[in-house]
């Protein structure tokens, strides 16, 4: 049985995720989309809301579990038994950002090895980050980002 693991922000998901997420199904028999935290973020969604949001885009995939966790990834991978990460790379920047975090998963706990997918050229452009800047600029968010996540956004507005 062949697991892997995606952690990331997802704050929020976006159509390149997704993309890194249907790619992963395809090649293992279990991917766990891990809602993690990274103290270089800002967050609009907390983690049980983007938990949320990502199961309910998950559901298609019967493969694909969503799991939140706060804490170190090598602990959630080390106490699941999983010993594949995987992540998505978009350009020179994620590369050297990914790098150091790697080689810092490493020095924690040398079991532990990561799969980097590069992201369809379609999509590379996507960032949560610029998404999170429409979005609270009032911008459609259609082009980047699944409906369901789209209308989690919109709610979270209005509160
Ligand atoms: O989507 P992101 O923000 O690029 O994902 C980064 C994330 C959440 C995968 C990374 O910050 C992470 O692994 N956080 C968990 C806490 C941890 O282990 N930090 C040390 C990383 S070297």
């Amino acid at each position: 049985m062949q697991k892997v693991i995606y952690p990331g922000s997802f704050d929020p998901l976006t159509f390149g995720h997704l993309d890194i997420i249907e790619r992963l199904s395809r090649q293992f028999d279990e991917v766990v989309v891990l809602i993690s935290w990274s103290s270089q973020k800002k967050y609009i969604l907390d983690i049980i809301e983007r938990k949320t949001a990502v199961t309910k885009v998950c559901q298609k995939f019967s493969n694909v579990r969503v799991d939140a966790f706060e804490g170190l990834l090598v602990e959630y991978v080390k106490k699941n038994n999983i010993n594949m990460i995987a992540k998505g790379l978009r350009n020179a920047r994620d590369y050297e950002y990914e790098m150091t975090m790697d080689h810092m998963n490493k020095t924690l706990f040398p079991d532990v090895e990561t799969l980097y997918l590069i992201s369809r050229p379609e999509l590379s452009f996507i960032s949560s980050t610029l998404v999170k800047e429409i979005a609270s600029l009032g911008g459609d968010l259609k082009k980047f980002v699944p409906s369901e996540v789209e209308a989690y956004i919109k709610k979270k507005d209005k509160k």
